[in-house]
């Protein structure tokens, strides 16, 4: 078997879930080729040898240059904060290496941009981890919806609340806190919890013509754990919008992390002529379902279990009724991305569809700013 060389970037969470993916991929699906742990970048030998120790990587960078000049590595896994994306993975795509990233791309459009011009421009595989899409509970929503079963579709409604910022006390900045650090995250809620329900609404119901804003940051001051200083807070704390999809469909979006009582609380419904769709991620592998068309005495909403051999990925899994969970997700991901290498398909989300997610992410924030509806631009690169 053909092998596949990866050099991760970053080890923290993100790390965990790739790394976990890579090595568990060829034990559930058939691939072409076989992922091999060559070696993880981290800034802290001490930690970064810790953790190539425990997930069995070969050996380990303290810089990602280094990283992206070794021979030996085809493949670059960015699992590092939002402000490295872009420096990354340029320098990744010119030296000709695949392109993994973590979501959101790019801390904007202009430097997503530059992203899809350094990936197209070399010609190297490139996808994006938004995850969700393979959770088999949204991969067979997405079917559904495919085969016409909705018929036209009139709402979508998404929000994604946690609940972690509340303290007034918790510092910005630095291991752990970077999200409320708008230099290193780029946004708030918006870029961090946001696009993921951008990304598969518009998986799922297709481009957004134009938005209406608002967000708020609830605490404005915060003391900065690298400089010591209380410093103006600037990321979106929470963050609701108003979407008009290309179909004609209405849509409300919400994201906060001030709603106490919610960990990771993403749900999203779809309401069509004919039938709705109900997600929800801590019942991640269930899908709500409601047929309009149903003998009238037994309609009502039915909860299915997605766990059966013709559901979506479950056939590669255990027996019907056992149910999969969140790491499964990325596990699916990266079986799709190294099937898509020896086919025409690309490997989807690549950059050039997570950009469109950045520019709804931009007008949104734009359009908290300006108060105003605003048009989802078209795609400049
Ligand atoms: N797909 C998802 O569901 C999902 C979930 C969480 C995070 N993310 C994304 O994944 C990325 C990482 O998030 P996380 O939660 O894993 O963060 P994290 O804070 O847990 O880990 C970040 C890692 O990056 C490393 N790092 C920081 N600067 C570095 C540098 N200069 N060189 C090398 N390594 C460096 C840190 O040491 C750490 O290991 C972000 O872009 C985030 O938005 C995606």
């Amino acid at each position: 078997m053909k092998k596949l060389n990866i050099g991760l970037v970053g080890y923290g969470f993100m790390g965990r879930t790739h790394s976990n993916a890579f090595r568990k991929a060829g034990n559930f699906f058939d691939l072409k080729y076989e992922p091999v742990l060559k070696a993880v970048c981290g800034q802290n030998l001490e930690k970064v040898t810790a953790f190539s120790k425990r997930w069995g990587y070969e050996g380990v960078e303290t810089d990602w240059r280094k990283l992206i000049e070794r021979k030996d590595i085809d493949l670059i896994d960015i699992a590092c904060p939002n402000d490295l994306h872009k420096e990354i993975a340029i320098a990744a795509a010119k030296a000709g290496k695949m392109v993994l990233c973590e979501k959101p791309l790019s801390l904007n459009s202009k430097d997503g941009e530059a992203m899809v011009k350094a990936v197209e421009k070399s010609g190297v595989p490139n996808m994006v981890w938004y995850n969700y899409r393979r959770v088999p509970a949204i991969t067979l929503a997405k079917k559904l919806i495919d085969e016409g079963r909705l018929g036209r579709i009139f709402h979508y409604r998404a929000k994604f609340l946690q609940d972690w910022t509340i303290s007034k006390d918790l510092p910005q900045g630095g291991a752990g806190l970077w999200r409320l650090d708008a230099k290193v995250a780029g946004s708030g809620v918006t870029g961090d919890l946001l696009a993921h329900c951008i990304d598969t609404a518009t998986w799922l119901n297709g481009g957004m013509t134009q938005v209406t804003a608002m967000t708020e940051t609830f605490i404005k001051e915060r003391k900065h754990t690298l400089t010591g200083k209380v410093q103006k807070v600037e990321i979106d704390d929470a963050c609701a919008f108003l979407a008009r999809f290309k179909n004609g469909s209405l849509a409300t979006f919400e994201s906060t992390r001030y709603a106490r009582g919610h960990k990771a609380l993403y749900t999203f419904e779809i309401n069509g002529e004919h039938a709705s769709i109900f997600w929800d991620l801590h019942d991640l592998h269930r899908l709500q379902y409601f047929d309009h068309r149903d003998e009238s005495q037994l309609r009502g909403w039915k909860s299915i279990h997605v766990t059966d051999s013709d559901h979506p990925y479950m056939s590669k899994w255990w027996v019907p009724g056992l149910q999969i969970g969140y790491e499964h997700t990325f596990v699916h991901q990266v079986a799709d991305f190294i099937e898509s290498l020896d086919t025409k398909n690309k490997p989807k989300p690549d950059f050039r569809e997570a950009l469109d997610t950045q520019y709804i992410c931009d007008t949104v924030l734009k359009s908290a700013r300006t108060g105003k509806w605003e048009k989802i631009p078209a795609l400049k690169v």
